[in-house]
């Protein structure tokens, strides 16, 4: 049996609740006797990643170096929790053939309700043409094939989302 810790890699809209959800796991798993190391999209593009933009090539290449990350990580018996747009199923299927403690959270929240909260007001800025290629707008965001987990920002509230995946954890791994 593999001794790799879990990669639970969410993916979503930008706005859609990854890192807010992906935050909020992090303690339940630390409380389940897990060492947990949190990869935030937004900051790995402020370091392993700068210099990167958003088009398909970079896209790619950041997220290739997200997995190798996880790759050192989970092979050490750590926990990773990953938040990162990941909009092409070629990544995330690259990230589950590298990785064998994947888990796909797919969070599941609609265009118009995360174009509703902008939090950081990209969307404005997208319609405004004044970021191109912006994922939903002028960049595809294709909807995951075979997550292993959906929730729905928009219906359920934060914690029942991660009593939800630390159950689906459970499940899974018999550890609670
Ligand atoms: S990707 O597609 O997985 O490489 O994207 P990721 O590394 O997660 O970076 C997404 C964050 O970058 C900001 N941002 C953009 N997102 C999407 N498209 C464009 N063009 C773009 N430009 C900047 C945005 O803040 C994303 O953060 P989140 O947390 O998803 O809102």
């Amino acid at each position: 049996m593999s001794n790799d810790g879990e990669v639970l890699w969410f993916t979503g809209l930008s706005g859609s609740g990854k890192s807010t959800t992906a935050r909020a796991l992090v303690e339940p798993l630390r409380v389940s006797g897990r060492k947990v190391e949190l990869l935030d999209g937004d900051e790995l593009r402020r370091t392993i990643s700068q210099g990167l933009g958003f088009s398909r090539e970079d896209r790619i290449k950041n997220v290739e170096r997200i997995v190798f990350l996880c790759k050192l990580l989970s092979r050490n018996g750590v926990t990773v929790v990953v938040s990162a747009i990941t909009p092409y199923e070629e990544m995330r299927a690259h990230a589950r053939a590298e990785l064998p403690g994947y888990v796909e959270i797919y969070v599941d929240c609609p265009l118009e309700e995360c174009e509703r909260r902008d939090v950081k007001g990209l969307y404005a800025k997208a319609r405004n043409d004044e970021i191109k290629q912006f994922t939903g707008i002028g960049d595809p965001y294709e909807m995951p094939d075979q997550p292993d987990i959906v929730i729905r920002t928009h219906v359920d509230e934060v914690e029942s989302n991660v009593s939800f995946i630390m159950d689906y954890l459970m499940t899974k791994t018999g550890r609670s």
